[in-house]
């Protein structure tokens, strides 16, 4: 299994550049369940999560014509003839974002069988919402040894309200709804940019989505789908993470093919604690070192609030900031498992609840450390890039699943990183 080993202490200074966004790739591909023709992706980024949904893909019959070695990094998607409405268990056990094949394969071929996906190491995680969703649409839902059954003719449009703000429920109800009849309308919708990036793919597919960005979408159902041409948003998370790097080192960071309007909330936070944002273009965003890094409450919230993919690299920050931060994560009840990993290398972090108490500044020294999730692993880095000493990051294959060589782009920013078989 790959480690990565970093040894601490150096500012980082440079450019990178974001890749595509993970969150937005995953429900794009899935959306190319919806037609017989072929929809090309671009800036898709080369990270497991998407092998794992391109493969779900060809198991289900899709045939995927892809080339991650180019600047382009382009797919394109055939699902002309489906072979199968199942996605299977070891599949979806490496990855819930595969419940968003649901929607699309319910709606063209009004039938899906899925897979439960389990809890995992940040919550419970239920899909409850989603199935409420396709039951309002008229769909028949049942679950047996594991799996959910979804079925019904043709969907009818309808009113969805959301109990709760969910991200992929909100996809997948798009998606379903693009070819039910009449109009659905889904209230208490997610906000976030991926959703909004999904609705103009799907617009250029030839379904008629208005409001996605805001909490109201309506959707008027068309009878079918065509191909489209479809360039990802760059990845906000990643580019918060690279702006969260910058702030913990005191280096002077250039982050380019970015959204700066995506970052608001992190952009927000970091000039509250001190450390000078600039925004050099409509793409590119800079930090710079501040005089001192204040300790700052951080609440986690659905978009445009502040992300909780970005919780824990944030609570790395704090470590290194004056003062006393109470972080709030409000989406997750289990998103603090990076709390030991850090009291390992010399945090004081106290966690009730919901809440963790993070007092700084500390010094942190290199040390062995496991991640636990994506994010997790993200925080570890940050942290390792300020300690004393070697860090050796075990576990990395979450890593693997969302940031495109990230050790890479480190590295040309002047990090002493490295990954090790
Ligand atoms: N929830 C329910 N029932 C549902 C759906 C959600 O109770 O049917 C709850 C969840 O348990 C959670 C909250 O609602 O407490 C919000 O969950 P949401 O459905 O929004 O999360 P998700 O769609 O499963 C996506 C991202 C996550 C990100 C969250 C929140 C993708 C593929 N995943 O997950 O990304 O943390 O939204 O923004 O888009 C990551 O990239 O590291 C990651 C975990």
């Amino acid at each position: 299994m790959d480690k990565l080993i970093i040894s601490g202490g150096r500012p980082l200074e440079g450019r990178v550049e974001v890749s595509g966004a993970k969150n937005s790739a995953l429900p794009l591909i899935a959306a190319c369940l919806l037609t017989r023709d072929t929809v090309t992706l671009e800036n898709l980024p080369a990270v497991r999560d998407i092998r794992t949904l391109l493969g779900l893909l060809q198991v289900l019959g899709a045939e995927a014509d892809t080339d991650f070695s180019s600047p382009a990094r382009r797919a394109s998607i055939c699902a002309d003839r489906l072979k199968s409405v199942v996605a299977p268990y070891d599949l979806v056990k490496t990855m819930r974002a595969s419940v968003l094949v649901l929607g699309p394969l319910l709606a063209r071929e009004g039938k899906a069988r899925v897979s439960m996906p389990g809890g995992c190491a940040i919550g419970t995680r239920p899909i409850n919402l989603h199935l409420k969703g396709f039951e309002k649409l008229g769909a028949r839902v049942s679950s047996d040894h594991g799996y959910v059954d979804v079925a019904a003719p043709r969907l009818q449009g309808a009113e969805i309200y959301f109990d709760m703000v969910t991200v992929t429920g909100t996809e997948n109800l798009m998606m379903a709804a693009t070819l039910a009849e009449g109009q659905t309308v889904l209230r208490n919708a997610a906000q976030e940019p991926e959703i909004t990036d999904l609705a103009h793919l799907l617009n250029a597919m030839g379904a008629r989505i208005q409001g996605a960005g805001t909490p109201v979408i309506t959707i008027q159902g068309v009878e079918r789908l065509g191909g489209a041409r479809h360039r990802i948003i760059p990845d906000r998370i990643e580019a918060g993470t690279f702006l969260m790097a910058g702030a913990i080192t005191r280096g002077d960071v250039v982050i380019g093919r970015c959204v700066p309007a995506h970052l608001s909330a992190f952009i927000q936070k970091l000039s509250e604690a001190g450390v000078p944002v600039d925004q050099l273009d409509e793409t590119t965003v800079r930090v710079r070192p501040g005089s001192r890094l204040q300790a700052c409450d951080m609440i986690t919230q659905p978009y445009p609030g502040f992300a909780t993919d970005m919780q824990a690299q944030y609570m790395s920050l704090m470590t290194q900031a004056d003062g006393v931060a109470v972080l709030t994560e409000n989406i997750f009840e289990n998103r603090f498992m990076h709390v030991g990993e850090l009291l390992r290398m010399g945090a004081d972090i106290k966690v009730d609840g919901r809440q963790a108490i993070v007092r700084g500044k500390t010094p942190l020294a290199g040390a062995n450390v496991l991640a636990s999730d994506l994010r997790a692993s993200a925080c570890l880095i940050l942290a390792a890039l300020v300690a004393d000493g070697e860090t050796c990051i075990d576990r990395i294959y979450h890593l693997d699943r969302g940031y495109e060589r990230i050790e890479e782009k480190l590295q040309a920013l002047g990090a002493t990183i490295s990954r090790k078989a």
